[in-house]
């Protein structure tokens, strides 16, 4: 599964505040990801941008006139509305909200909105006062009661030179909740999914620690892509230096201690439960309260004991499909597999870390599949991203299997 504005269509209607000019970035993010956009602005906004301007980058007729008998809102009425996968409306207005709110139709945009059954994600900007006003408040609830989906404006620095909270959301943000909108009704429509991510961190006393070379991209990677595909996930993680994927429920932990207790509760009742993170084998029997200080010579040297860890993966225990990641720098296929059956897993994703375009930190992994009943999959260097949804798609395919009782198909038969 690509990402869900890939070939999708997607009207962007802008309304009249300064942050039109952040649309324009908007439409860009969108055409990258592969979405056919159509633009429809107020007459207001054209007062910011000029049609031409998102013309030159979606390749596509802008709508800005209800009126104008050249316009597709003329020759096909309102086939905008029935065409959209789904409406973003970024910036909306406070008088935009109202109207919509209403059901007004006095324009291109607010009648595609009237007409439209695709999902609608808006995104508000506009001065702070005018935000918190209790009318456009009042309006927000009711077009949140109708399903329509809100990326909330953010706190900061307004065209007005007030502070406040107005400014138009952050792209990622706003993307985020419509790729989510997007993926409703994908093939893990319904799922809950645990996804844990990064390197926990065991303290040696409270300026050190002990961490790996663990970035959380994989992790992060595959909260976002099941988010895609229409879960509901929660990301449990150690500290990393991502910004989560937007409309994923996060669990921030530090040490492995904490993570097996954040991963307990998450995955109560979940379907599936994906083990993405670096967990430390050990920590430190005793961290010292104080920093410690260098004793005499630092030729005298340091012990610092050890205890085992907790097993996350072997531990928790529940009806859900398990995935777990087997780092490696040696003997990758006999290691990951007496790891699948000893952690007692459906899945496992064994990674050469010693590998170059491979492992910590890196954009793209290679891996290769376990499955329980004997399965390899070898799976080229990819991004992280797709090997994310690779693995997803044997999760889905595992849940299947599951739905039709012990008999279900296998998911995968290569062998190398
Ligand atoms: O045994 P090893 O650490 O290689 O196993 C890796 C897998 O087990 C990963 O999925 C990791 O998240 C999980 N794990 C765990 N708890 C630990 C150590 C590893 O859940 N204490």
């Amino acid at each position: 599964m690509a990402d869900p504005l890939r070939d999708r269509f997607v009207v962007l209607g802008v309304s009249g505040s300064i942050a039109a000019y952040k649309a324009v970035d908007l439409a860009s993010r969108l055409v990258k990801a592969g979405a056919r956009v159509d633009v429809v602005m107020t007459k207001a906004a054209t007062q910011f941008v000029t049609p031409l301007c998102f013309q030159s980058i979606t390749h596509r007729r802008v709508v800005d006139d209800l009126w104008d008998r050249n316009s597709e809102m003329a020759v096909e009425h309102v086939g905008l509305a029935k065409r959209a996968a789904a409406i973003l409306v970024a910036p909306a207005t406070a008088d935009l909200l109202a109207k919509m709110a209403l059901g007004f139709a006095e324009d291109a945009l607010l009648t595609t909105l009237l007409d439209t059954r695709a999902p609608v994600v808006i995104a508000p900007a506009m001065e702070g006062d005018m935000w918190a006003n209790p009318l456009t408040q009042e309006h927000v609830a009711k077009l949140r009661s109708l399903g329509m989906a809100f990326v909330e404006p953010e706190e900061g620095r307004l065209a007005s030179g007030l502070s406040g909270r107005g400014r138009l959301a952050d792209p990622e943000a706003i993307l985020g909740t419509l790729r989510q909108v997007l993926g409703r009704g994908g093939d893990l429509a319904g799922r809950r999914v645990v996804v844990s991510a990064g390197g926990t961190q065991e303290p040696i006393d409270p300026v050190r620690l002990i961490t790996n070379r663990s970035s959380g991209k994989m992790g992060y990677a595959i909260a976002e892509a099941a988010r895609d595909r229409g879960a509901e996930v929660t990301l449990v993680t150690a500290p990393t230096a991502l910004a989560p994927p937007h409309g994923v429920a996060v669990a921030p932990v530090d040490t492995a201690r904490a993570m097996h207790r954040a991963v307990e509760g998450a995955a109560r009742g979940a379907d599936v439960l994906i083990m993405a993170a670096a967990v430390s084998d050990y920590r430190v029997a005793n961290p010292a309260e104080q920093k410690i200080k260098k004793r005499g010579e630092a030729a005298d040297g340091l012990t610092i004991e050890l205890v085992p860890n907790p097993d996350i993966l072997q531990e928790v225990t529940g009806d859900f499909v398990r995935v777990g990641f087997a780092a490696e720098t040696e003997d990758l296929l006999a290691n990951a597999g007496a790891k699948l059956r000893k952690k007692g897993l459906d899945l496992l994703v064994a990674n050469d870390v010693s590998g170059a375009g491979s492992g910590f930190g890196s954009d793209t992994n290679r891996v290769i599949l376990l499955g329980r009943g004997g399965e390899i999959e070898e799976l080229p260097i990819l991004p992280k991203r797709a090997v994310a949804d690779a693995i997803l798609d044997r999760v889905v395919a595992i849940l299947a299997g599951r739905g039709r009782g012990a008999g279900g198909r296998r998911w995968v038969e290569t062998h190398r």
